[in-house]
Formats: structure tokens, sequence, C-alpha cells
């Protein structure tokens, strides 16, 4: 009742004790996602934490995270002006830069050029599927060495050089070898961004150990330097397509957004150096997820030995020995899709999103929040409520299947791992494909084991990476490639 809700717009927002300087940042621990889970039980959905000297809303479940990023779109859809943040894509990142009319346009060219290269009639659709098929066969090729003689492997770094790679033949028309060193050792330290820019990244709320000896500080160097070689590889690749930019012909993606902010660029007020921070920002966000989410399927698959074999066996009954899989088949294989959305939901290994700030103030759930609140938003809380999903904690892919084998599309919509509402993932629809033409090949082809049990350990960051678990790839039969 309105005494009630009156009551409460006059209550501070709930939370726990702060300590001073460091508030709860000592709190944390090292799964921030299960503490602000945790949390939640004790406070609600809508809370409030202190991290250094910053006021953080926490937002969990799927209710208050909803009527948040959806309900009120424009209001959460900012970012925080972290000093981590800054020093991504050259300081001229759409993702890490907060809301205004600028960064409206440059997320409208980013989204729009995406569109553009994968749409029902582009032309581009299926080169972009034949780049996936190509790197999954050579995925399977690198696998396959690792696993002679039995031998156990991890699969992190293959994983990350194949997601890398269609990306970049996206943004630049060109693919690296696995073996190529220089691209090894970029990927090496680009798989180290997730830990500063994650949720809770003690620099960013406590700017202040940045200026004397410190462990934060050593971490947040490396970031700063991992940026600088990231953004300088990215430039150089965006300046060669400008000096043989040909407006007649678009080779790819850089030559799309070089044709629309360089050209264009003086009504919008975005420069060239947006032009490669948008390139940058596609390359980064591209990356780290997909690995990351193939990553966990591959161990879950090794896992569950009988998950495996049922994908196995549906995957030979819809496309036989004879060819590999394509895009066309996905309708046909739902019990693969289920398992994709179960890695998700199960592992939420984007737990948190990038962090949000409001840009006026708001009411969520009755609860006052200024502007320019840094908020966080639990994703990994959605996905595990135990009103919504039966068993949360067991991996069971056929949750998400109906009584006639069918995937139930009210329930893949109910996973939160690409966010919602302005900042939503513009990449969700190319991920989706990536993840699904890369795992279906990689099983139809290979069966994957593990030596040891595995824990599901992982570190956290903005993406949960799995820690040092080894896998071995046995072929199915006969190897073949996607020519
Ligand atoms: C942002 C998830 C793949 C491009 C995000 C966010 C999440 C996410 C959670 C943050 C949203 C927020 O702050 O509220 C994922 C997952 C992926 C994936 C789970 C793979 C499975 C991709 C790919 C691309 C991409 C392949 C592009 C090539 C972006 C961009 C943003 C973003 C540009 C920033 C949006 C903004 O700030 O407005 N993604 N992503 N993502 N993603 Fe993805």
């Amino acid at each position: 009742c309105l005494w009630v809700r009156n009551l409460r717009l006059k209550r501070r927002l709930p939370g726990p004790f702060a300590w001073p300087v460091v508030g709860n940042a000592m709190q944390l621990g090292k799964m921030p996602h299960i503490t602000f889970s945790k949390l939640a039980k004790k406070y609600g959905n809508v809370y409030q934490i202190r991290l250094g000297c910053n006021n953080i809303v926490v937002l969990n479940g799927d209710t208050a995270i909803r009527e948040a990023l959806v309900q009120h779109s424009t209001e959460f859809a900012g970012r925080p002006n972290f000093v981590s943040f800054q020093s991504v894509s050259g300081g001229n990142s759409m993702t890490f830069s907060n809301y205004s009319k600028q960064w409206r346009t440059h997320r409208k060219i980013a989204l729009s050029t995406i569109r553009a290269f994968y749409s029902a009639n582009s032309q581009t659709k299926k080169a972009f599927e034949q780049h996936i098929v190509a790197e999954a066969t050579e995925l399977i090729e690198a696998f396959l060495k690792l696993s002679a003689e039995g031998q156990f492997f991890n699969p992190a770094h293959e994983l990350t050089v194949a997601a890398a790679n269609v990306i970049c033949a996206l943004c630049f028309g060109k693919r690296y070898g696995h073996d190529d060193m220089e691209f090894r050792t970029l990927l090496g330290s680009v798989d180290k961004f997730g830990e500063t820019v994650g949720a809770g990244s003690l620099v960013d709320v406590m700017p202040w150990l940045q200026y004397f000896p410190n462990p934060v500080r050593r971490v947040y160097q490396s970031f700063k330097d991992l940026n600088k070689e990231f953004f300088t590889f990215v430039r150089d690749k965006v300046v060669e397509h400008r000096e043989t930019f040909d407006p007649e012909v678009t080779r790819d993606m850089s030559d799309a957004i070089i044709e629309v902010i360089d050209k264009a660029g003086s009504d919008t007020g975005l420069t060239e150096a947006h032009t490669e921070g948008t390139v940058s920002d596609l390359i980064g966000a591209g990356l780290d997820t997909v690995s990351t989410c193939l990553h966990w399927m591959l161990l879950l698959l090794a896992k569950y030995p009988t998950i495996q074999t049922r994908v196995q066996e549906q995957i030979d009954k819809v496309v036989g020995r004879d060819r590999l899989p394509c895009i066309e088949d996905k309708a046909s294989l739902a019990y693969l899709d289920a398992v994709i959305y179960e890695t998700m939901r199960y592992t939420s290994f984007v737990p948190l999103t990038i962090p949000h700030s409001t840009t006026s103030d708001v009411t969520i759930e009755g609860f006052h929040i200024p502007k320019d609140t840094v908020v966080f938003i639990n994703q990994w809380s959605v996905n595990h409520n135990p009103l919504k999903w039966k068993d949360p904690h067991l991996f069971d892919p056929s949750r998400f299947l109906d009584e006639n084998g069918a995937l139930d599309k009210d329930l893949t919509n109910s996973v939160l791992i690409f966010s919602a509402g302005k900042r939503r993932c513009i990449g969700e629809q190319i991920a989706k494909v990536e993840v699904f033409l890369f795992s279906a090949i990689l099983i139809h082809q290979c069966s994957f084991e593990n030596n040891q049990d595995l824990s599901l350990d992982c570190s956290y960051g903005l993406t949960l990476k799995p820690l040092n678990y080894k896998i071995s790839a046995k072929l199915r039969g006969e190897l073949l490639n996607g020519a």
C-alpha cells in the first residue's frame, strides 16, 4: 500500500555494515557473485554495499534486475568512471563509456555493423559460418596433436586462438595459425583483462591503491600494459585498412566502421579514434566470452559422459557421419542447444555484468537510488534461483526440453547471461552461432575425456574461467574437413 511504499522510500537501502576506508571489500571473498546471492537472502534483492569510497547497489533476482534494466532502461544505462575503464580501447571504447548522446550513436553503429554482417539475407552470413567451420577443423587438429598417445591437456589457449580468429576474420579478413607465437603472446595477456574490469575490482573502488607499491598496483600496471599492447595491435590493422580503403568494396567490419565513423564522424562527434575503439571493443568482447563458454562445455561433457553420448547420438542421427554439422541442423538438434543453455545457466560464466551506473535518480522496488550510483547486476542469482530452477546446483540439460523433446523457449529466455536493456550484449546472435557450430563440430568429430574428478574450480573476473583442468580428445571415426 501507499503508506508502506512511502515508508520504504524514506528508509535507507539495507545492507551489511561497512568498515571505514575499505567498506565491505574484505567480505567479497573469492566468488563475489555467491557472496552477493547470500547477502540477498539476508537483505533482499536490492541492497547496498560500500567498496572504498563508493556506495554500490547490488541487484539480484529476475524481478529486480528486469525492473531496473528493462523498465528503467535509460536510468540504468550508465557506466561508472572507474580508472580501469579509461585505459580500454585507447580511451575510446563504446563498452566502457558512460551513457550520452554520443554513446548512443556509437552503440548504434557497432550494432548495425554486426547486423549487416550477420542477418538472414546478408552476403557475409555464409562466409562467417565458413570461418567457424574452418576454425573448428583447425582446432580439432590442434586438439588431436595435444592428445597424442593419450595425453591430457588444457584446451584454454587453443580455444582462445579459435574464437579470436573468427572475430579477426570478421574485422580484418585475417586469421593466425595456432603456433603463431606473436598472436599467442598477445592473447595470453588479454586473458588477464577480465580480472581488472570485473565487478569488485579493487583498483576501481580504491583508486589510491595505484599510487604506492602493492599487489593491486602490480595487477593494474599489467592491465594497462596489456590494453596498450592489444590496442596497438588493433590500431595498426585499422590504419592499414584506412590506407587501402576503397569505398566501392567493403572487405570486412573494419572497412564498414571506417566508412560510417571516419566519413560521417564530424556530424556525430565520433572521430577516427572511435573507429579504432569500436574494432577493439568487438575483438575484445568476442574472444574471451565465446572461448570460455566452449571451455566449460568441453569440461562438463567430459565430466558427464552419458550427456556427451546422448548429444553425439542425436548429432549422428540428424547429420550422419559423412559430413560436418552446419547451422541449418540447429532446428533438429534441440538436445545440443539444451546443453549450451544449461552450460550458460549452470556455470553463469559472466556472473555479473560489466558494472553499470545510474544516469538519474530512480526508484527500484520502492528504494530510492541517486544519480551516478554504481550498480552491480548479479546474473548468477537469476540462473540459480531455486524458485525458478529445480535443483539449480545440478547440471541437467533436459530441464530445457518439453515432453516432445523440443526446446522450451520460455525457459531458455529465462537464462540471463547476455544481460538486458540498453547495455545488453550486441554480439548475442553471432556468439550463439559460434558456440553452436563450434560445439556441434567438436562433439561430432571427437569424444572428450578427463583424467581427474572435475570439481569445477574457477577464477573470478568478468568471466569465470576454469582452473587448470585437463582433457583428452579422441577421434570418432574419419576426420572430416569443411571443404
Ligand atoms: C556486453 C555477454 C559475446 C560484444 C556484454 C555484457 C555481457 C555480455 C554480460 C555486459 C552487458 C551489461 O553490462 O549489462 C556475452 C556473452 C557472450 C558474448 C555471454 C558469448 C557467449 C559477444 C560477442 C561480441 C560481443 C561475440 C561481439 C563481437 C559485446 C559488446 C558489449 C557486450 C560490444 C558492450 C555493450 C554496451 O556496453 O553497450 N556481453 N557476450 N559480445 N558484448 Fe557480449
